[in-house]
This record gives structure tokens, C-alpha cells and sequence, in this order.
């Protein structure tokens, strides 16, 4: 019939007119499942760390003629939380303190921030 066969062509077109608008929302939805807080703090670790750590955690190039640590590493991902809310507050060596300008919620957020840059190693 000339009524099924429009329908079908408008299915087939629709489909082929939707599938990519899929495919651009796939990230975005990604992105919002990861959190807000989590893209947030993403965002501090940028602006406040990525300059010597790196936005990976292994160290720019600043950084390393500094000596930073990969934060990736056994070495610091042994540390525990504590000690690692402790340096991002408080400093160490090289490392400024970050107590005037991160609350501690802030810093606790960077703590796990930098757990889970361990996990996308
Ligand atoms: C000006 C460069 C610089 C900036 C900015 C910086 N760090 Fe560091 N960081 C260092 C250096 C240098 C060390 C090594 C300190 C040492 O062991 O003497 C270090 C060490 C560390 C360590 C390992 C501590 C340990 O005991 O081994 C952690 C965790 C860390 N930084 C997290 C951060 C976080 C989170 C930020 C952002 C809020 C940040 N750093 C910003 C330079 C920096």
C-alpha cells in the first residue's frame, strides 16, 4: 500500500535524523553523571594544581623540575587521606599551602579527586 510505504520512509528518515542528535547527547549525559561536584572540583584541581601536577596528576614540566610526585603513584596513593589533606592545606617543600583559598570540604574533594586519578592511570 502507498500509505505503509510513506510510513516507512518516514520512520527510516526520522531515524537517520535522530541518530547522530544521539550520538552528540551520549558525552553530555556522561558528563552530567558524573556529577556536578565532581566537575567542579575537576575544574579547582585545573586552575590550583594542574600547573605543577599536571591535569593527570604525573607532573607539567614545571613541576617536574620541582620534584613533584606523580600523583598516580604507589608513593602517594598509599598516603593516607589525612596526611594528603594535610599537605594540600598546609604545604610541603615546594608545595604551596592552599588553606586561604580551599575550604575543607574543597580539600576533601581534591583528596578523592586524586584517588581516582590512580584509577584512569
Ligand atoms: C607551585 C607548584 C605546586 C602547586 C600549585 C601544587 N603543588 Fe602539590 N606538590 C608540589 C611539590 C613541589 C610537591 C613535593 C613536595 C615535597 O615532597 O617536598 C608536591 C606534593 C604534593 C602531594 C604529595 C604529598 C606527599 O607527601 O608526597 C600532593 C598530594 C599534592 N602535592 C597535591 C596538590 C594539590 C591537590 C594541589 C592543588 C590544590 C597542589 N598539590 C598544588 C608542588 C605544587
Amino acid at each position: 500500500m502507498l500509505r505503509d510505504k510513506y510510513r516507512h520512509a518516514l520512520i527510516r528518515t526520522s531515524t537517520i535524523l535522530l541518530a547522530p542528535v544521539g550520538a552528540l547527547m551520549f558525552p553530555v549525559l556522561r558528563a552530567e553523571a558524573a556529577g556536578p561536584e565532581n566537575a567542579a572540583i575537576a575544574a579547582t584541581f585545573r586552575t590550583k594544581c594542574a600547573m605543577c601536577h599536571g591535569q593527570d596528576g604525573s607532573g607539567s614540566a614545571v613541576g617536574k623540575t620541582m620534584n613533584v610526585p606523580d600523583l598516580r603513584s604507589p608513593a602517594v596513593q598509599k598516603l593516607p587521606d589525612a596526611e594528603v589533606a594535610q599537605v594540600i592545606s598546609n604545604g610541603k617543600g615546594g608545595m604551596p599551602s592552599c588553606k586561604d583559598s580551599l575550604g575543607d570540604d574543597q580539600v576533601q574533594s581534591l583528596v578523592t579527586h586524586i584517588r581516582s586519578l590512580h584509577q584512569n592511570k
